[in-house]
């Protein structure tokens, strides 16, 4: 078989010009979105003339065959099929004769390749926002369970506040929340047809770009044919989605990385979700959330990569912008297991009610005291003050602040009343925190309502 542009030449390819020149390896993937593509194009040569009706049927035929091949995985490729348009059209070709060289009349692998890789991104936004779906509803659910259980809140990592593992749980469902509505945001910027803008100039044949657009599904065409075949803007938007939602994944990964240690031992994660070590025999490693927090770097240098092969160009078609695909294809990959591994991983987390109660110690309560003589018209700064020298008074004789008697904590003001270790609890703390957002039992009601809407999940 002779190359697709090889008219001109007399001399053979260097075998490494011929690897290094070659894409097929990985936009094989495009397979299914080339041949949507080509039958479309096929559709509109015919309504404008080029190609008769028996011509066009036998394309779209032939075509189909093709597709049927690649899905069965029967399709076989040849050393000269140089990527996935050339492959297809080369096999058109052998079934349906010199009617298949017809098909790419008016066209370029330019605009071509830059329809296939927008048909594809449109459907991986759908199967990701599925999958991101599926594990908002695994924290919603883990949300519910246990929806007022108490644990210690930290800023810093150190203990601040006591709040709930149900706000704990969604405090990581609305950065997915966020993700899906960015990958909705990259699904329409990616659903702008350039397909009609051939090699650069737009193609020399009546074709009637809008009607083309809606019979591939996309929202509208491109205003210019050289931006059309150079414009990644949308590969960058992926990437950049993929990259933040993977540090989303990862900062879960690394809160329950802690939380599964044998310091905090708040929850233990399922067997199924953990793996052991080869000569500790006591081991449950988190390797799953390791691999969630270190796939995140991967995504973020798909997106940095990829924004440096770009910075240089000129505008209109270059063959660097063939190193779109692997990263795009390799961030698709890694979220599409990791979402589903991370929504297994909370599914099955085992909850460790007694561990986080231990954890929660009077000093988690510092705040409610200052605030409780706020009420009795203290100014905050000294309440602070005041609560701050209880702290120091009770750390000096190795107590906690709720073992200062009244009278203790009156011989540091006389503000503080007979009732002021009432509010020295756990649940009243969280009780206080009413606001929308916050940690209450009915705040935190709401909320889940809110999210469980937000999924659409009700
Ligand atoms: N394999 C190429 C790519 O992925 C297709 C477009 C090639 N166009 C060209 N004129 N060489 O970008």
């Amino acid at each position: 078989m002779s190359k697709l542009w090889g008219g001109r030449f007399t001399g053979q390819t260097d075998s490494l010009v011929q690897r290094y020149n070659a894409s097929i390896g990985f936009d094989i993937r495009l397979y299914d979105e080339d041949i949507t593509g080509s039958v479309a194009w096929a559709g509109e040569l015919a309504e404008i003339g080029l190609l008769t009706e028996v011509e066009s049927a036998a394309i779209i035929e032939g075509l189909e065959q093709v597709r049927q091949e690649f899905a069965e995985d029967r399709f076989a490729v040849l050393p000269d099929d140089e990527d996935i348009h050339s492959a297809v059209e080369r096999r058109l070709t052998e079934l349906v004769g010199p009617t298949g060289g017809k098909l790419h009349t008016g066209r370029s692998r330019n605009d071509q390749v830059a329809t296939d890789f927008r048909l594809w991104i449109m459907r991986a936004c759908d199967r990701l926002d599925d999958q991101l779906t599926d594990l908002q509803i695994a924290l919603l659910d883990s949300a519910e369970g246990a929806l007022n259980l108490p644990l210690p809140g930290y800023t810093h990592l150190q203990h601040a506040q006591p709040i709930t593992w149900g706000h704990w749980s969604l405090s990581h469902f609305w950065p997915l929340a966020r993700d899906r509505e960015r990958l909705a945001g990259v699904r329409r910027a990616t659903s702008e047809l350039p397909l009609g803008s051939a090699a650069l100039a737009g193609t020399a044949f009546p074709i009637d770009r809008p009607r083309l657009a809606h019979r591939l599904g996309f929202a509208g065409i491109s205003a210019n044919s050289l931006d059309a075949v150079s414009n990644r803007d949308f590969v960058v938007e992926f990437l950049a989605m993929a990259a933040l939602l993977g540090v989303h994944l990862s900062r879960l990964a690394e809160q329950l990385i802690l939380f599964s240690s044998a310091e905090f031992g708040f929850v233990r994660l399922a067997d199924a979700y953990s793996t052991g070590s080869s000569i500790m025999p006591q081991k449950k490693n988190p390797d799953t959330l390791e691999l969630t927090r270190g796939k995140s770097g991967r995504l973020i240098g798909n997106l940095t990569g990829f924004l440096a092969t770009l910075k240089g160009l000129p505008s209109s078609y270059d063959k660097d912008l063939q190193e779109d695909k692997e990263p795009v294809f390799d961030a698709f990959d890694t979220l599409d297991i990791a979402l589903p591994v991370m929504a297994g991983l909370i599914r099955t987390l085992e909850l460790r009610p007694e561990r986080m109660a231990a954890q929660l110690e009077d000093g988690l309560l510092a705040t409610e005291l200052a605030d409780y003589l706020v009420h009795r018209g203290i100014p905050f700064r000294e309440a602070h003050h005041l609560v701050g020298q209880a702290v120091r008074v009770a750390e000096a004789r190795g107590v906690g602040l709720t073992d200062l008697t009244a009278a203790d904590l009156q011989a540091i003001s006389p503000h503080f009343g007979e009732d002021a270790a009432s509010v020295l609890t756990v649940s009243a703390a969280l009780a206080a925190r009413a606001v929308p957002g916050g940690t209450a039992p009915a705040a935190l009601a709401a909320q889940l309502t809110a999210a469980r809407q937000k999924a659409g999940s009700t």
